[in-house]
């Protein structure tokens, strides 16, 4: 069975790509031009697709992946800085639940930059590939923010607080080869072999016993899934507030006119 859905005005957005073929649903950040930044719309698609694939018997598996030359550039700058939603009201939260609820595999296939939330997202995938010209970055501090999606939870309990301080405090870039060291990825390898490698593992995953993947998974995360929906809230009323800086309102112009931030 194969779905494709990139119209406009479908459930998916317009640059969500998404495919679903022999029990693994992948979807597809597409929007070059943007480097894949998201977009309330995206983040909606996103999570209708993830929530649905949670309760429909054709999936068993699911994918994420951009292009072989950039994951996701993070939540669309320019967006930030035009819009004030409500805290719950914003679609990338709505986006973070449906991804850390998902008791089916994740898969992530990640090439080039993988910038704010694109980068915290992986933290929620079971494995994640990785091309050698990948690149983790954390910027919240530097765009005057707080990081989010449960990272300041996650990332100093798996990496311990010093080496999460230099990704989250001082968002230094870190490449495919670090987060190999950091355990923040499964593999590296060419970014044309991320995605068929991606693939070939979820085809291995969807011919086990959904009901024992989805157990397992389930006993996985039970011991973290409050705590991390609890991070998730605190660092939602955090972010929300610091968006509306004055400092975070200057990175966000600094970056869209291209130039230093104060
Ligand atoms: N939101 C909106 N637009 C973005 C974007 C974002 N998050 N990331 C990139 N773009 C836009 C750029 O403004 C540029 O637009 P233009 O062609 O109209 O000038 C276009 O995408 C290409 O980006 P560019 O920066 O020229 O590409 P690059 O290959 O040199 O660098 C990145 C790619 C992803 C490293 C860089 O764009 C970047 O750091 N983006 C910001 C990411 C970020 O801070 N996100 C976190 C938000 S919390």
């Amino acid at each position: 069975m194969l779905i494709e859905r990139t119209k406009n005005g479908d459930s998916l957005s317009h640059h969500i790509v998404s495919e679903l073929r022999e029990g693994v649903l992948s979807l597809g950040i597409n929007r070059p031009e943007r480097k894949n930044a998201l977009t309330p719309q995206m983040y909606t698609g996103l999570a209708d697709a993830l929530i649905e694939a949670g309760t429909s018997d054709h999936v068993r598996v699911v994918i994420l992946h951009g292009s072989e030359e950039i994951f996701c550039a993070g939540n669309d700058i320019e967006q930030f800085a035009a819009h004030e939603p409500a805290q719950d009201e914003r679609p990338s939260i709505y986006f973070m639940h449906a991804l850390s609820r998902l008791m089916k595999p994740v898969i992530a296939a990640v090439n080039g930059p993988a910038v704010g939330i694109g980068a915290t997202l992986l933290l929620h995938c079971d494995l994640v590939y990785a091309g050698r010209n990948t690149q983790l970055v954390f910027p919240f501090v530097k765009l005057g923010l707080c990081p989010e999606f449960a990272s300041t939870l996650l990332l100093p309990s798996r990496l311990g607080h010093q080496r999460a301080a230099e990704l989250l405090l001082l968002g230094e870039p870190c490449d495919a080869d670090r987060a190999l060291l950091l355990g923040l990825v499964n593999d590296v390898l060419d970014p044309e072999d991320v995605l068929p490698r991606a693939r070939e593992t979820a085809a291995r995953m969807a011919s086990l016993s959904m009901q024992a993947l989805q157990t397992s998974k389930t006993l996985m995360r039970e011991g973290i899934q409050q705590a991390c929906e609890q991070q998730i809230a605190k660092e939602t009323v955090a972010f929300s507030r610091l968006l509306t800086s004055p400092e975070a309102k200057s990175a966000f112009e600094a970056f869209l006119k291209r130039r230093k931030p104060d």
